[in-house]
């Protein structure tokens, strides 16, 4: 099967702290991969390093075996929301219209296509009908779609997401789920979340990640990893988890970072 992100040693350090330790991993076409780690592990790092936001220090990434610079417009972002003004006056169909920014000369009206591929992504998350609210006026978990919509309009092959449940009640974490379970046929998937207890019901893979990555090219993670990753017991962690991925492997050492 294709390789669509491949990551070679690579490290990022910013101002002199290791925030990624050599990491080396491959995803692949159609892979709906998790990422679990604690607060300030670097995950939200590592989807910038995939995006060509933030350059490794040391080591190689491609993406579509291009530098992901290149690869840039086959990737849809939803990026961690706190990060986005929710005061700001703009309504539904504008924010997932500005998904197609960077496919037109700058300055130049929107054209039929781009408002088609705005109302056929609304419909795919189902808010088609929120389409004329303000942004600020909607609940997290409908704001979590127009985001979605925005990465999905522009027909991306890889698909980024970075705690896209955050702040959502159960029944709309499920409905987000079922969404991605469904886009996952067509593409491929990189979720950053902290629904520990959950996440191996949705993903075919998990990572863990808190500076260095554990990841197995499975959705297996060990009483052993968990500890070494979030640095507290593993009980706590492997409440929710099912028996059936707390199988034990010989490599869970602690993260030097
Ligand atoms: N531009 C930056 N300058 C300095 N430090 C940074 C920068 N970006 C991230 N960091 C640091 O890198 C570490 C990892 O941050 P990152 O945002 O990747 O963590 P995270 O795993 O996404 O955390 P969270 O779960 O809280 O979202 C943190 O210690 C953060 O303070
Ligand atoms: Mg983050």
């Amino acid at each position: 099967m294709d390789d669509i992100v491949c990551l070679k040693n690579v490290w990022v350090e910013i101002d002199g702290k290791t925030i990624l330790q050599d990491h080396t991993l491959n995803i692949r076409q159609n892979d709906f991969l998790g990422i679990i780690g604690p607060n300030g592990g670097g995950k939200t790092t590592f989807l910038k390093v995939i995006l060509g936001l933030i350059k490794p220090s040391h080591g190689n990434i491609t993406v579509f075996g291009n530098s992901p610079q290149k690869s840039r417009p086959f990737i849809g972002y939803v990026p961690q929301l706190s990060n986005f003004d929710h005061e700001f006056p703009i309504n539904v169909w504008e924010v997932v219209l500005m998904g197609r920014l960077s496919k037109r000369p700058i300055f130049q009206r929107y054209q039929h296509e781009d408002e088609s591929l705005a109302e056929e992504a609304l419909k795919k998350v189902e808010i088609w009908n929120l389409r004329d609210r303000q942004i600020g006026r909607l609940s997290g978990g409908e704001r979590q779609r127009v985001f979605i919509a925005r990465a999905l309009i522009s027909h991306p092959k890889l698909l980024l997401l970075d705690e896209p449940t955050a702040s959502v009640d159960s029944k709309m974490k499920t409905k987000i789920y079922e969404l991605l379970s469904e886009l996952k046929k067509e593409l491929t998937i990189i979720l950053v979340t902290h629904d520990v207890g959950v996440i191996s019901s949705h993903v075919d893979k998990i990572a863990c990640l808190n500076c260095r990555i554990f990841y197995h090219d499975s959705k297996e993670i060990t009483p052993e990893t968990l500890e070494a990753v979030y640095h507290c017991p593993v009980d706590l962690l492997a409440h929710g988890i099912p028996h059936r991925i707390l199988k034990t492997h010989e490599d869970g050492d602690n993260c030097s970072c």
